[in-house]
């Protein structure tokens, strides 16, 4: 069931697949991440290479020590590989680094120097990452998702007509966080070229699992920006990545400003350092780069396109056991990534997220998922009685759905795990709520089991 990637050698080097984690049956279990959408554990061998690296660790670009000498090209090199890595066209763009997507985003949306008649064109898909940082620079307007979640194409060509010639940019996910629904990022670069706007790429949830080509400047489908985060693709160490032409960042002054963002300062002047120095103030995180960077390089070893097969094989095994649980309703629609949110009748998303950890160890997230448009409309879709955001909910009672997200070390008997206590609850949702109430100290529904009660609080004395 692997496809050609070799899943088994990959998951012995993921950190954490063998993590034992305590149950309401007071044993232990093998913890499952499918969390992997938020956050994916790191990897050894970049561990070990990291340890090595470390002893050469020092402030780079600001000594004339070896050990400083040899961090600065180790850094240069580190932006390098990161944008090969997205086939970045490094004559005409430059890879900034920075924290996560979210800054990258933020950085982007403040060094675009919109004037007060633009507009930004994204949509009712987005991560509010890839919302809010817009509305404080310019116009937003929203393209429509359908009924199924999917984004509505001819309705995003309208709206390039309808602000022709004032959008300066659209910007879009790569896939979402919510539905995993991937976009088609061909299609959507060449239309936004076709009215003369510029296309970004959020590729948080993109870059874990698909090869992405950014193209060359003078091909329609080229990317002009793109945004990701190391610590969605086995790297969460504090590097993200924004990706965009040289000459954009070579306009005005960066955003932040300080050490090594400058070649001269003096009273009255100051003379901007090169590209990637003046965006990335302050000393840099080396190591989040070198991390980076190397998780990369070893992902590329494994070959991104066999690597993405086989996360589609587990997704469509995921979806096909899924849809046996009675009483489920799944979100979204093809072609989507390893990203599923579902709801089960009579429980709500937050209680089932924590009795998926308390009865069988597995990790998942609930809510919505830092996209409240979208969780909303895919709500009001299946169930149009449902209340709207805008009611006042008891912290108890928020809306959302519980979300699964697959990673390339997942396996299929960790689906059958989780589908098989899946099943047990929606066999018997009232012994489960009964056993799982609100609890005002944890915030959150929380199992009743006294022995319980400390967890994780006992456990994180050891560290
Ligand atoms: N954006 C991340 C998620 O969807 C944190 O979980």
């Amino acid at each position: 069931m692997s496809g050609g990637f070799p899943y088994k050698t990959f998951r012995r080097e993921v950190l954490g697949v063998d993590l034992l984690v305590p149950t309401t049956r007071g044993i232990r279990v093998p913890y499952i991440h499918f969390d992997n959408a938020a956050s994916t554990p790191a990897l050894k061998p970049v561990m070990e290479q990291m340890q090595e690296f470390l002893t050469w660790y020092s402030g780079v670009h600001r000594g004339t020590g070896h050990k400083s000498m040899l961090c600065s090209q180790i850094y240069e090199q580190c932006h390098t590989q990161i944008g090969h890595f997205v086939q970045a066209d490094l004559e005409h763009d430059t890879v900034i680094l920075v924290k996560n997507t979210t800054e990258a985003i933020n950085k982007l949306a403040g060094r675009l120097r919109f004037s007060a008649d633009d507009v930004v064109i994204t949509s009712e898909m987005e991560h509010h990452s890839n919302d809010l940082p817009w509305r404080r620079h310019a116009r937003v307007v929203y393209t429509r998702v359908d009924e199924k979640g999917l984004l509505d194409y001819k309705h995003l060509e309208k709206l390039l007509q309808q602000y022709y010639p004032h959008v300066k940019l659209v910007t879009i996910t790569g896939a979402s966080n919510v539905t995993g629904h991937l976009n088609d990022l061909d299609f959507i670069a060449r239309l936004a070229h076709e009215y003369n706007a510029e296309f970004m790429v959020d590729a948080a949830q993109l870059a874990p699992h698909h090869a992405i080509n950014m193209h060359p400047h003078y091909d329609s489908r080229h990317i002009d920006y793109l945004a990701f985060s190391g610590h969605k693709i086995y790297a969460p160490f504090g590097s993200g990545v924004l990706i965009g032409s040289k000459k954009t960042f070579l306009q005005g002054e960066p955003d932040i400003i300080g050490g090594g963002t400058v070649n001269m300062v003096t009273p009255n002047l100051i003379t901007w350092a090169g590209l990637p120095d003046r965006e990335e103030a302050g000393s840099p995180n080396v190591m989040g780069a070198f991390i980076l960077a190397k998780t990369l390089e070893y992902l590329q070893s494994l070959n991104l396109h066999s690597m993405a097969a086989y996360e589609k094989k587990l997704t469509d095994y995921a979806m096909q056991r899924l849809q046996t649980i009675p009483g489920i309703t799944i979100y979204g629609a093809e072609p989507r990534l390893g990203v599923i949110s579902f709801n089960l009748e009579d429980i709500i998303h937050n209680q089932l997220g924590i009795m998926l950890s308390f009865e069988a160890g597995i990790g998942v997230r609930s809510g919505c998922f830092c996209a409240q448009h979208y969780v909303r409309k895919l709500l009001d879709e299946k169930n149009p009685s449902s209340l709207s955001y805008t009611s006042a909910y008891a912290m108890d009672n928020l809306p959302g759905m519980v979300r699964i997200s697959l990673a390339a070390y997942n396996t299929h008997d960790e689906i059958d795990r989780l589908i098989s206590v899946l099943k047990q609850i929606a066999d018997h949702p009232y012994y489960y709520r009964k056993k799982y109430p609100y609890s005002c100290i944890h915030g959150n529904y929380y199992p009743r089991d006294k022995n319980l009660q400390n967890w994780p609080y006992h456990f994180t004395e050891s560290f």
